[in-house]
Parts: C-alpha cells; sequence; structure tokens
C-alpha cells in the first residue's frame, strides 16, 4: 500500500470485456481491503481465480501462538532472545517461529532450508520479513519479485505466494501485523504521496516484474490460514496465471538502507525512525547516521520508561552504541512496567562520538507482548541483570 502501480495487459476499463490474442475472455479478479472501501488491486487471469475445491483442514505449518506458562517463569523482565542460536529449517512457511505475539502482532524469526512446495495466503495479517540473511524471490499473483539481504519485504495479507531460496543460509525476522502496515500516516500529503520530508521516496519501494509465465511447473496446491487455522484448497490448472494487474495492493520491497535517518542538536526520540505502523505498532530502522552534534549532546538513548509500550529490538549489524552482549540476529524485549536503558559506561563512552555504525528494526507496541516456548528457550540468562554496575 505505497502507491498505485500497474504490470502487464489491463482493458482500458474495470469490469468491462477483455480478451486474450486468441480472442479468449479473460477472467477479472477484485482484490480488496477493509470491505470495498480500502485499498485494492484489479487483475485479470486466463482462468477463473475461484476455480479451486476440496477445501480440507491442513495440519498447522508452525506452531500456534501459545503463552509460556507463568509456572515455567514469565515474570516481568527484560530479556535477551537469540535467535542465531535457532537451528535452520523447514520452509519460508513451514519455518516460521512465533516468539512474541499479542493480538495485533506475531513476532518470529524463519531460517528456511527448503522452498515452498505449495502456494500460502495468510488471511490473519500482512507479513513484513526482514531479511537479515540470505535471498530469494517471491513469485505471487502479482508477478515476482526479488529480495536480498537487508530488504524488508511485505506480502498483503491473503496473497497466493511462495517463496523459492537462492541457496545461501537464511535468517529472516518475521512479523505478522494482524490489523495491517501501512506507513506512518504523517509521511503522506493531502493526496496521498509521501511527503518530501520523509525518510524515504516511492522509488525506494520496489514491486513484482510480471513475466509470461510466473512460476514454471508451479504446484496446484494452497494452504490458507485463517484465524490460526489452516486449510489446503487444490486447483485443477495453474494457480499463478495473471496476464496484468493495476491498484495499490501488492507485494513490495523495501531495502533498510535506503531509510534516511535524521540526526539533531541534541537526542531524538525514537519516532524519528519510524519507517512502518500497524494499528498498535510502530517498526522503526535504525541506520548507519551522523548522530547529535549540539554541544555537550550524549548521543547514547537516555534511560526511559515508555510506560505504555513494549520495546524489541533485532539487532543485524554494526555496533551498538547502548547494549553489550548482543550481536546478529540477538532480539532485546524490554517489556513495559520497569525503566530501560543503556548499560553501565555506554552513556558516557558515547559522549564526543559523531557516528554510529548499527543497523536493527526496533518494533514498539502498545499492546503488551506474552512470550512463547520457543522465545522463553531462545534466552540468555543473566541478561536483566546486566545493568547491575560493578
Ligand atoms: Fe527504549
Amino acid at each position: 500500500m505505497i502507491d498505485y502501480r500497474s504490470a502487464g495487459r489491463l482493458p482500458r476499463k474495470p469490469h468491462t470485456v477483455f480478451r486474450d490474442d486468441a480472442g479468449n475472455l479473460l477472467h477479472e479478479y477484485c482484490f480488496t481491503r477493509v470491505g470495498f472501501d480500502g485499498p485494492f488491486t484489479i487483475s485479470y487471469h486466463r482462468r477463473p481465480p475461484q476455480d479451486h475445491g476440496d477445501g480440507a483442514p491442513h495440519p498447522s505449518l508452525w506452531p500456534q501462538r501459545v503463552e509460556a506458562s507463568f509456572d515455567s517463569g514469565d515474570p516481568l523482565r527484560r530479556r535477551h532472545l537469540r535467535s542465531q542460536d535457532l537451528g535452520p529449517g523447514g520452509s519460508p512457511t513451514s519455518g516460521r517461529r512465533p516468539l512474541l505475539f499479542n493480538a495485533d502482532l506475531t513476532l518470529g524469526v524463519v531460517c528456511p532450508t527448503e522452498d515452498d512446495a505449495y502456494y500460502f495466503a495468510n488471511g490473519d495479517g500482512d507479513d513484513l520479513f526482514y531479511i537479515h540473511k540470505g535471498g530469494g524471490e517471491v513469485r505471487s499473483s502479482y508477478g515476482n519479485l526479488t529480495f536480498g539481504p537487508g530488504d524488508y519485504v511485505l506480502i498483503p495479507r491473503s496473497v497466493i505466494h511462495r517463496i523459492v531460496l537462492d541457496g545461501s543460509p537464511q535468517h529472516w525476522f518475521w512479523m505478522e501485523c494482524r490489523s495491517g502496515l501501512r506507513t506512518p500516516n504523517q509521511y503522506r500529503n493531502p493526496v496521498g504521496q509521501l511527503r518530501m520530508d520523509a525518510p524515504y521516496t516511492h522509488r525506494d519501494f520496489r514491486s513484482p516484474a510480471l513475466p509470461d509465465v510466473i512460476d514454471p511447473d508451479g504446484p496446484r496446491v494452497v494452504v490458507s490460514k485463517r484465524r490460526d487455522r489452516f486449510s489446503r484448497h487444490l486447483y485443477r490448472h495453474e494457480v499463478l496465471d495473471t496476464v496484468g494487474w493495476d491498484g495499490t495492493v501488492y507485494p513490495f520491497v523495501f531495502p533498510i538502507s535506503r531509510f534516511s535517518p535524521k540526526a539533531g542538536q541534541v537526542h531524538l526520540p525514537p519516532t524519528v525512525h519510524g519507517t512502518f505502523a500497524t494499528g498498535g505498532s510502530l517498526v522503526c530502522s535504525f541506520v548507519p547516521r551522523v548522530v547529535d552534534f549540539g554541544e555537550g549532546a550524549i548521543p547514547c538513548p537516555y534511560p526511559h520508561s515508555n510506560v505504555d509500550v513494549d520495546e524489541v529490538i533485532f539487532y543485524c549489524d554494526g555496533d551498538f552504541t547502548s547494549r553489550r552482549g548482543v550481536s546478529g540476529g540477538s532480539l532485546s524485549f524490554h517489556p513495559a512496567g520497569v525503566p530501560h536503558g543503556p548499560q553501565p559506561g555506554a552513556y558516557e563512552r558515547s559522549v564526543g562520538v559523531k557516528s554510529v555504525t548499527e543497523l536493527a528494526v526496533m518494533i514498539d507496541t502498545f499492546e503488551p507482548l506474552r512470550i512463547t516456548e520457543a522465545g522463553m528457550s531462545l534466552e540468555k540468562p543473566d541478561y536483566d541483570e546486566s545493568w547491575w554496575s560493578a
């Protein structure tokens, strides 16, 4: 939902006769959000998109979102989850591991080793991946979209797709955004264009290219998910047979390196790093940048209590001024209710620093997050005590 785009062949007007070169009628498909009031895309297909059948239950492709029991030790504490310790496995869909969740979000990691052998349609939310390592291609009804390290990849709710890997080791941070993902409202002007002072431009977002054949010899099976229940649907024809589309709903890639950071005379709040928003969360990008330049400025984030917000950071690369003991793949989970801030010495050391190399993705959520058993299993002990001065 970045802007209006189109690909392939389209009739002059929607809902009118449109034929292929042999004279066959092509089939229109309207893909709408918020009933018929929200963003939409209209696509054209060689076969009717509704021609599927034999809908049946399908085993869960990934562990359900279940809170770790309080009995197993779930007090309010700051946690360090090492997703780099999670063994690789599964496909981009079956390899997902929910670590934290609330009604708005599922946060997890995926380290897939094999391609999806079926198409998937997540009816529970928009899937946003941050590609820490790896790459591949999203094949969907909108065409093919390649991605690599440092890319955000968005797949909108219910878009039929599969992901084919490029053969390199994969490590992705995954956000299932149940209320939908958008750009923050303040980045848009009255006609919906990204403002000139937004931290990115329309040109920074890549959308799928539409070849004549999207997925040669692709599967004839679609697995859907709605209310956390998986179902299987069979097709008797090629599933991805789009000849053209236009609209505002389509998968996109946004490279985190295209985010333009801001610096101030003194420290600016994390909201200046805002990249995407959901109904109850803000996704922020911390990228290498010049830091606070005023006389006496302390570039390191100040100790704080953001009393209504839980905070999760996925650490990617570089040197983190405020945190020690974390590395690429680490997640910190700082729940509201207790203060957090720089670890001992970091505040003082940051004085006079001109620039930072950190690369990280942060999520602030209004509804408290709950941790899963898988999340608990990745917790590094003693993190909550690492603020104690020697
Ligand atoms: Fe914070």
